[in-house]
């Protein structure tokens, strides 16, 4: 009897043992989380503070990892490197997806929202919420919205109307909307990787771009641009995504874990996005590199109109209701 006791207390203790060794020694789950801007943006900062909660909360089951400034991957190969496995989260502008679903196309119409309390009302609205699941049957999966702002153009000429952009060159992201817009303009549009555009203005071989101050601001395009019109012509956010292969084969309480950890960090990021606009407009403006160019009202309503045809050009494919919750988010 006593010697059955220790035999069952031996293999008792040998099965603790195995656990602890196996607990101490399991390797956490690795996100590479991969992003093309710098780290002092509103999408860098974001991708920090999630490592960061991640760290704090759940260090021992999951380690994430932040490759900023198109250093593991840019955004034309992200994506494919997201459902292969090598990535497990990203950042895209949402006019980075149009081979992935066509409903995301709506944030690049021109002059659609009027501020970005405009764009969360409808990015939290049923047909915001709704494209956050336009490509789970490519695999992909939107786990939130991110802010950046709206975009401003920036040239080696002044740009105070329509008519300046003619012939004029400008880098866009890969997005049929945004060369249209430009097309519309008369312009020419080019389809380049961000990693790019800073050569390319240096070098002359575009005469501008359109993009967010802190993106102007920390890639030094104004270093290389003196000229930029506040035009506010259109909007730059993120979609954070995943692979639906990674986040459902996590367990449940790592996958809810990680999302409350995202929710923040991304809430962390929305709350910093405007601030960091209007600071890095400043410096752009202290640093006296480039001209800032404000428009008045008759000049904004010039590109309004020259742009807006662009609209029943895409309605078809964002889809009529999408269009309509869109401008009724503007009241
Ligand atoms: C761009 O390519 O201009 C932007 O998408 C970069 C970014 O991610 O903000």
């Amino acid at each position: 009897m006593k010697r059955h006791a220790s035999t069952a207390l031996a293999a008792l203790c040998a099965v603790a043992l195995l656990l602890c060794a196996t607990t101490a020694f399991a390797k956490p789950i690795l996100i590479k989380f991969s992003h093309v801007v710098a780290e002092n943006t509103p999408k860098g900062l974001m991708a920090n503070k999630f490592r960061e909660l991640v760290e704090q909360r759940m260090g021992d089951k999951v380690v994430v990892e932040v490759y900023p400034n198109s250093q593991l991957f840019g955004d034309d190969k992200v994506l494919e490197a997201m459902l292969l496995g090598d990535v497990q989260l990203a950042a895209p502008a949402l006019s980075k997806f149009e081979s992935y679903t066509k409903v995301l196309q709506i944030y690049d119409l021109p002059f659609l929202f009027k501020d970005m309390g405009a764009v969360e009302k409808f990015q939290q609205g049923p047909n915001g919420q709704k494209m956050l699941h336009s490509m789970e049957d490519k695999g992909v999966l939107g786990l939130g919205y991110l802010h950046n702002g709206l975009k401003q153009l920036s040239s080696s000429d002044p740009l105070r109307v329509p008519a300046d952009a003619v012939g004029k060159k400008f880098r866009i992201m890969a997005s049929d909307v945004l060369a249209a817009q430009f097309e519309a303009l008369q312009a020419i549009p080019l389809k380049k990787p961000f990693s790019e555009v800073f050569t390319l203005l240096q070098t002359k071989a575009i005469d501008g771009q359109e993009n967010t101050w802190s993106n102007i601001y920390s890639k030094k395009f104004y270093e290389v641009q003196p000229y930029i019109t506040e035009s506010n012509h259109g909007l730059l956010d993120y979609l954070v995504v995943t692979s639906a292969e990674f986040w459902n084969g996590l367990p449940d309480d790592v996958r809810a874990e990680l999302k409350k950890c995202l929710d923040e960090a991304i809430a962390f990021g929305n709350k910093i996005a405007g601030d960091k606009d209007d600071e890095d407009k400043k410096k752009i403006a202290d640093s006296g590199r480039s001209k800032i160019i404000e428009l008045t009202p008759e000049q904004r309503e010039q590109w309004v109109e020259a742009m807006k045809p662009v609209w029943k050009q895409f309605e078809g494919q964002v889809g009529t209701d999408n269009l309509e919750a869109a401008i009724a988010s503007n009241k």
